[in-house]
């Protein structure tokens, strides 16, 4: 595996915006990817501080972002987070670029926001490292029967809670046909 790079994580500027939708459009290879981006951006799971850009000698290499989705718990509803979607330039992959976005945005996640739970869906293999584990053997279920099990996971972003129930996805994933797998 070629060195790892040295890029700066922050915050994206709202001025960036289509900057990283045609990245992250370029690192999926698939336009429905913007159309997410721009049905989120519209939503009220959006908070500007939850879209981080990694930055190489000034252009925008990554894109990770996080919204905001609830889990129909047993007692009540209770807000978290979903990391979806993340993205790195095509020609960088490989480069720890991905790794840094995760663990930094992680970090500052856990510093200053108030939900319990990131979850996501994607490969095991790759997220595993960070810490995510399988959601729906602590009692948390997936949002859609197309979601493989294994792909589905969670993070505590502090201590470890016990809160068990459905996660559901804000609107902008059901409308633009995200979730889950075909
Ligand atoms: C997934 C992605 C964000 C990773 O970013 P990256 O900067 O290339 O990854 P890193 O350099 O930090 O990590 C490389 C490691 O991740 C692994 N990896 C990368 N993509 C992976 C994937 N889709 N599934 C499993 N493992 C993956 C590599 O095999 C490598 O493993 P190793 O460290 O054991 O050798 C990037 O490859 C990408 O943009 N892919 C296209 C979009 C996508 O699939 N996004 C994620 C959807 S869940």
């Amino acid at each position: 595996m070629a060195d790892a790079v040295d890029v700066e994580i922050r915050v994206m500027r709202a001025d960036e915006f289509a900057e990283m939708r045609a990245l992250c459009v370029r690192a999926f290879g698939d336009d429905s990817l913007g159309v997410l981006l721009d049905e989120l951006r519209a939503s009220w799971a959006w908070d500007d501080e939850l879209s981080f850009v990694a930055v190489l000698d000034g252009e925008i290499v990554g894109q990770v972002l996080y919204t905001s989705a609830i889990v129909d718990a047993p007692e009540r509803l209770e807000d978290v987070l979903v990391l979806s979607p993340i993205g790195v330039e095509p020609g960088w992959h490989g480069r720890a670029i991905g790794t840094e976005l995760v663990t930094v945005t992680l970090e500052r996640l856990a510093r200053t926001r108030d939900e319990p739970l990131v979850f996501l869906e994607g490969d095991p293999r790759y997220y595993h490292r960070f810490g995510f584990g399988p959601a729906e053997a602590r009692g948390l279920l997936r949002p859609s029967i197309r979601t493989p099990e294994p792909a589905f996971q969670v993070i505590d972003l502090g201590e470890r809670s016990d809160m068990t129930g459905r996660l559901v996805y804000p609107d902008a994933f059901w409308r633009t046909d995200s979730v889950g797998l075909r």
